[in-house]
Order: structure tokens, then C-alpha cells, then sequence
């Protein structure tokens, strides 16, 4: 699988970290930046990723800054992106297989690195749940995103 990744300074040395897991776990990273530790705005970097996996170009995305959370914010406003701030292996699993999340945020300074590994791990091996109410909550989701 291609896994974009993205970070803001605040990520950039977990998303090193994540770089290494992805390889290792026989996937693709796609480097969307940012690529040093100069302070950048997060959300320029959750709008690169989002939109390569809403796209096509990559198949799930992973998001690291501070805390993941100006990145999950971000990135659920480009639509069909759905961001999930998840820093331990049940949630970010949960999070694919129940919520059908295709972008993990993680925060720099908020886990650890063996956490990361088993989160990073738990998402790209799991798929969204084909049980009927877990689909039904997911489409109720995507309806959301005509709304104004
Ligand atoms: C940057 O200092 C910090 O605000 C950012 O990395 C992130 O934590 C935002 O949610």
C-alpha cells in the first residue's frame, strides 16, 4: 500500500520514526512533508495528505504534529477524508474497522514509539467492518459532508 504522511515541526521526528515503521511493515511511505523542524502551519500539511488519499495517489495517510489534533481537525474538512486522532493499537484498529478512517494522527509529544508502532500497525492491517450497522453509521457520516 502507498501511505502518505505528512507533519508540522512539532511531528517531523515521529514522522521519521513512522517513515521507518511503514517500510518496515512492507508498505510504501509517500513523504508529503514537512521536512525539517522550522515551524510550519499544520494545516497546509493535513490538506496535502487528505487530498492524495481522497484522490487515489496514496491508500491511507498518516498525519503527525504536537498532538495530532490540529491535524485531525484539518484534514476532516477536505471531504471522503476521515481523520482519526488514535496514539494506542485499539483505537487506531477501531478506528478503521468501525469508523472507516483513512487518514491516523498521532501526536509527537503526546505517545511514545513502541505505541506508535502498534497503532501504526493495528490501522494499516485493518479494513472497515462490512457489518450492517457499522456501514450504516459510516454512510450517515458521508451524508454529513453535503450539509453547509
Ligand atoms: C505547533 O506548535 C502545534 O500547535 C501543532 O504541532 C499541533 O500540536 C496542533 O494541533
Amino acid at each position: 500500500m502507498k501511505v502518505a504522511l505528512g507533519c508540522d515541526h512539532g511531528g517531523y521526528l515521529l514522522k521519521q520514526d513512522v517513515i521507518d515503521t511503514v517500510t518496515s511493515l512492507g508498505h510504501e511511505p509517500v513523504d508529503l512533508g514537512t521536512c525539517d523542524l522550522e515551524p510550519v502551519d499544520y494545516v497546509d500539511f493535513a490538506v496535502k495528505v487528505a487530498e492524495a488519499v481522497v484522490s487515489g495517489a496514496a491508500d491511507l495517510g498518516i498525519l503527525t504534529c504536537g498532538t495530532g489534533i490540529g491535524m485531525s481537525i484539518a484534514a476532516n474538512k477536505v471531504p471522503g477524508a476521515y481523520a482519526a486522532r488514535a496514539e494506542e493499537c485499539y483505537s487506531a484498529r477501531m478506528a478503521r474497522e468501525h469508523n472507516g478512517a483513512n487518514i491516523l494522527c498521532i501526536g509527537g509529544r503526546t505517545t511514545g514509539p513502541e505505541l506508535v508502532r502498534e497503532a501504526i500497525a493495528a490501522f494499516l492491517t485493518a479494513q472497515p467492518s462490512a457489518e450492517e450497522r457499522h456501514a450504516r453509521r459510516r454512510g450517515k457520516i458521508k451524508a454529513l459532508e453535503g450539509r453547509d
